[in-house]
């Protein structure tokens, strides 16, 4: 099974290229214009307040409170409360964009029915707060965390009853904040959601069959629940931005798009095999949400190997499906290597895995050919001294200048996380944010990194090569005896 994690950069591309190789020394101005970076959050894994004013549970609140979980997002960064201060070191640090997501369960408690008035205070307030500040929001409508009630009612992405809720949250969202927001996107990680949460049961709602599921499985059904999930998210993505682009896009003048994640996926041999099986898996693992995007259907090897197990578009699902989207926003971080496995169509049982036939392989954290990782993950602890996060988001980005100057259409960069957060598979022992925070600290008081330093340094202008985070790193040495006890 692939490690994963639900990290990233966010690319807003057309045109699909793979950086080889990165240009080590640049600064913000070699951008075109228009390119953004910023750095992002979610709901649930920033801002607290689980149980104030009024939201209800989402599929993340029962998970994170059952034996499986690593810590819970209860308090999280309190972001609910300390946005303000926040938003002032998104500034300190130079962001551009910002990317955040509702929590649709604080916005309608329950998934259906009325606004709640307290919710829709909180993100005007945050947006205000952004915008104000010159930080352009950009809006995640949901990052995994389904009101629990639709899960208990109609078992959530199962049911295509969840289309008609997710749009008509998503009309509250656009009347609501849309007059402000340009960049809408409306399901965070699909692919890697459903897999984790229909296939695996690594993540809510935590379904699976045996012997799929890293749990011993109870509900669920890995062999056909993660396609119908996914069918019903492109669905309901689909009903989502035709809503925009009939009622809102003309006035508003923004843009919508859903989210993937992405491996860079490499053949393990140059055998014509392991060639193949890479092309397959890129089929499955984009190819599943991206070719309905683009072509109305499903790739064919998908339908081959799946068969009646991958629910088939109607004529009119598939039009609707077919161009639905404005930007492709790619969370990546992992390069995996790909072997060929035949034996597993063998099997009568199959989950999405064997019915790709592929064998994934991580090799180390340097291959060849990789395309640096988008945020990094280290132990979550006190050291504000995260190098290798530096080298990380430095090569990343030389490597998007590197596909800028190729002609690729990537628009703009984010990195995971703009603090620690609460991280889904890990809790609070792992960490990617740019800021710590301090759990122990009843003000969850947070601390940059050098990595926020080089960050803010890079945004505000400097050439920068690798040499300038030593630099960095001995100025902030001085810093940190005169600004933190550590
Ligand atoms: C740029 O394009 C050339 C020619 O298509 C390709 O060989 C090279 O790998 C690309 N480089 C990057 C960094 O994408
Ligand atoms: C699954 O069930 C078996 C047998 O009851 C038990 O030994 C094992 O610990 C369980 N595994 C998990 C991950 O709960
Ligand atoms: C899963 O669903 C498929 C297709 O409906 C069915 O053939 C199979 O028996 C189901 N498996 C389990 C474990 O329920
Ligand atoms: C595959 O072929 C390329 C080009 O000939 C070579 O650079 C690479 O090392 C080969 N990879 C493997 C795993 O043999
Ligand atoms: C903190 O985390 C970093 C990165 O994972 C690790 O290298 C370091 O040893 C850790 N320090 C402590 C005090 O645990
Ligand atoms: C920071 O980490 C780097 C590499 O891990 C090390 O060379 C350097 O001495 C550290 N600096 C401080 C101030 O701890
Ligand atoms: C480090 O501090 C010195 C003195 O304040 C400053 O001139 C220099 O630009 C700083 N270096 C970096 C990389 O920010």
């Amino acid at each position: 099974m692939p490690i994963l994690s639900f990290s990233s950069l966010f690319l807003l591309l057309l045109n699909l290229a793979a950086p080889v190789f990165s240009a080590d020394k640049f600064s913000r101005n070699d951008f075109p214009p228009g390119f953004v970076f910023g750095s992002g959050i979610s709901a649930y894994q920033y801002e607290g307040a689980a149980f104030q004013d009024g939201r209800t549970p989402s599929i993340w609140d029962t998970f994170a409170h059952s034996v499986y979980s690593h810590g819970n997002g209860d308090i999280a960064c309190d972001g609910y409360h300390k946005y303000k201060d926040d938003v002032q070191l998104m500034l300190d640090t130079g962001l551009e964009a910002f990317r955040f997501s509702i929590s649709w369960s604080r916005l309608i408690p329950n998934g259906r029915g009325p606004v709640n008035a307290k919710g829709l205070e909180y993100y005007n307030n945050f947006i205000n707060e952004l915008i104000s500040h010159g930080i352009q929001p950009h809006v995640t409508l949901v990052h995994s965390d389904v009101p629990k009630a639709l899960e208990d009612e109609y078992g959530g992405w199962l049911s295509r009853k969840i289309v008609k809720d997710f749009t008509a949250y998503a009309d509250v969202c656009f009347r609501e904040f849309g007059n402000r927001i340009l960049h809408w996107t409306t399901v965070n990680e699909a692919n890697v959601f459903v897999l984790c949460g229909y296939d695996w049961a690594m993540t809510p709602p935590q379904r699976c069959s045996a012997p799929f599921g890293i749990i011993n499985c109870t509900k669920g059904n890995s062999s056909s629940e993660p396609y119908i999930a996914a069918h019903n998210i492109l669905l309901a993505h689909a009903s989502v931005a035709r809503l925009y682009q009939k009622n809102y896009q003309g006035m508003q003048r923004g843009f919508i798009g859903i989210n993937l994640f992405a491996y860079q996926f490499v053949p393990y041999t140059n055998a014509t095999e392991d060639v193949i099986a890479t092309q397959r898996a890129n089929d499955f693992w984009i190819g599943w949400f991206l070719k309905p995007l683009v072509y109305g259907d499903y790739p064919d090897i998908m339908k081959r190997n799946a068969g009646t197990r991958i629910p088939a578009f109607t004529k009119l699902e598939s039009k609707q499906v077919k161009g639905s989207f404005d930007f492709l926003g790619l969370n990546h971080y992992y390069t995996l290597y790909i072997k060929d496995k035949p034996s597993y169509l063998k099997m009568d049982n199959r989950d999405v895995i064997a019915d790709m036939a592929v064998e994934f392989i991580l090799q180390g954290d340097t291959p060849p050919d990789e395309l640096p990782m988008s945020g990094q993950r280290t132990q979550r602890n006190t050291t504000l001294n995260d190098t290798s996060r530096v080298k990380y988001i430095h090569g990343f980005i030389g490597s998007l200048l590197d596909a800028v100057r190729n002609g690729s259409n990537v628009r703009g960069y984010f990195t995971w996380s703009f603090l620690d957060l609460f991280e889904l598979l890990d809790g609070y022992e792992s960490a990617y944010g740019l800021y710590y925070v301090d759990l122990d600290d009843k003000d969850l008081k947070r601390y940059p990194k050098l990595s926020a330093h080089w960050y803010a340094s890079f945004l505000k202008g400097r050439s920068i090569g690798l040499d300038s985070a030593t630099e960095l790193e001995r100025n902030m040495s001085t810093l940190s005896q005169s600004h933190f006890s550590q």
